[in-house]
């Protein structure tokens, strides 16, 4: 029988990962990493024998690890097997000074956390990190879009702090397909999210992959929308660490509860080295094509992203900032993307679907994930599910998607058992009812072991 199939386009991106599994202990200290100069001579040698911890390899493995949104905050196994509470320890904390929160960051995590630097007023991270006396690492995602000013900010830092921060770029080949596909400036036609995807978060997604804590410069006051409720520390919501899974990444924001005006306070006061940029009126910076300056009065983020809606101004760095609201499941963004686009993953259609459900005796097994494109938990899975997709391509499973939001949301929930978004199913070959995926692991082991062992 055949099963009515929707388009589903070819222009799978394919993408990389650095794969955790092949480094050493010593690579992955390496892997994101700024090195003070005093450090220098003895990481130096390794720097040059070991292949670098960024370097990608070509499998794809990234698996991202995302919550439902209803996860509530899972404890953190601390070095000497005790349970840590996170959400005590932001309460805890609240009141704390920067320099006091980073502290404790850097001592409870050692070289296994990084600061995540944008090359914007955030520099006050790395100088609150030198106040400790600790030795930290930072880490900075180049897009290949920034502003020359951002670069040369990035250098003086470097040299300012005696380190070297270690650059997250994109996957070549993804950039690539993106830019012959689409050109340069895609984002003003049909959004920002596919390019922050591509240059922003799957670099992001790797550089994670290799710590168990981050620290980012978040602050409330930046965007009422979207970061008023930001902890100061939590279990990151959205991202996986170096140990997989849900829970094995924390994330503090130590700039939480500080107002743009006390950081530029700090900045001038300590001497710190800023964005030439900030002078021209730019107060958020992002990359060039997507920031500029804004006018007395208008709030930073005005200068992000203006051609969109406020709501969509998170690039999928922060994620886990936006929330499902009740009703929000149907009201899409302006721009949605499509997500799951590959040659390997056949987009179902209402009567695809129907007549999966009907067939008693299937010539294959198939996996169906029912999903919403705007859905960052789908997208959150998005990798996981090609790879896993290319890894089944020939052999006796099918994989499929099947948007489920908007006038299919009833029948999905009443036939499909859609709890929240992403539900995966498994369709056996011989077995009549589907087999709902139970658990939070999305990762392309996880999903491998279900399918082989249920198909
Ligand atoms: S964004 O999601 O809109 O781009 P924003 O510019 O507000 O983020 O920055 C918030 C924090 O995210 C920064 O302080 C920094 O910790 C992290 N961040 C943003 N952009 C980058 C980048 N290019 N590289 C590393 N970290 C970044
Ligand atoms: Fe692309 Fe703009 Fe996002 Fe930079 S901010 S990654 S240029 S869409």
């Amino acid at each position: 029988m055949a099963l009515a199939v929707t388009s589903s386009s070819s222009t799978a991106i394919s993408g990389s990962s650095f794969s955790r599994s092949g480094a050493s202990s010593e690579s992955k200290a390496l892997q994101i990493c700024s090195i003070r100069l005093s450090d220098r001579t003895h990481l130096s040698q390794r720097r040059y024998s070991l292949k670098p911890l960024n370097v990608e390899s070509h499998s794809r493995n990234e698996s991202w690890v995302s919550r439902a949104s209803t996860l509530i905050a899972p404890e953190v196994e601390e070095k000497g097997g005790e349970v840590e509470d996170f959400e005590q320890l932001a309460k805890k904390l609240e009141d704390a000074s920067p320099l006091e929160i980073m502290d404790k960051a850097l001592e409870r995590f050692g070289d296994e956390i990084a600061i995540a630097f944008s090359g914007a007023e955030d520099v006050a991270l790395i100088e609150y990190a030198r106040l400790t006396g600790k030795p930290f690492r930072v880490f900075s995602l180049d897009t290949g879009r920034l502003n020359p000013e951002t670069y040369r900010l990035f250098d003086a830092v470097e040299k300012q702090y005696g380190i070297r921060i270690e650059y997250m770029f994109p996957d070549a080949v993804e950039v690539q397909a993106l830019v012959r596909n689409k050109g340069l400036f895609s984002f003003y036609e049909d959004g920002h999210q596919e390019c922050c995807r591509v240059r922003k978060v799957r670099p992001l997604r790797r550089a994670l992959k290799g710590l168990k804590a981050w620290i980012t410069g978040q602050r409330k006051d930046q965007s009422p929308g979207t970061r008023s409720e930001i902890p100061i520390v939590q279990v990151d919501p959205v991202f996986e660490g170096l140990d997989g899974g849900v829970g094995s990444l924390v994330k503090w924001n130590p700039l939480a509860n500080v107002e743009g005006s006390d950081v530029w306070n700090f900045l001038r006061t300590m001497d710190v080295p800023v964005n030439a940029l900030h002078a021209q009126g730019y107060v958020s910076i992002g990359c060039e094509p997507c920031t500029r300056p804004v006018l007395p009065g208008q709030h930073e983020r005005e200068g992000r992203w203006w051609w969109e809606d406020a709501k969509a101004k998170e690039c999928g760095l922060h994620k886990g900032n936006i929330k499902e609201e009740d009703g929000a499941a149907d009201s899409k963004p302006a721009a949605v993307q499509e997500i799951f686009e590959s040659n390997n993953v056949v987009a179902l259609s209402r009567g695809g679907v129907e007549n999966l459900m009907k067939l008693e005796n299937r010539k294959e097994a198939w996996l169906v994930v029912l999903y919403a494109p705007w859905c960052p938990f789908c997208q959150a899975m998005e990798a996981s599910y090609i790879e896993l997709a290319e890894k089944l391509a020939g052999k006796g499973v099918k994989v499929a998607k099947f948007r489920a939001d908007g006038e299919q949301k009833e029948f999905a929930k009443q036939e499909l058992q859609l709890g929240s978004f992403p539900t995966i199913l498994l369709f056996p070959k011989s077995a009549p009812r589907a087999i709902k995926y139970p658990s939070e692991h999305r990762d392309v082991d996880s999903l491998m072991t279900f399918v082989n062992l249920l198909r």
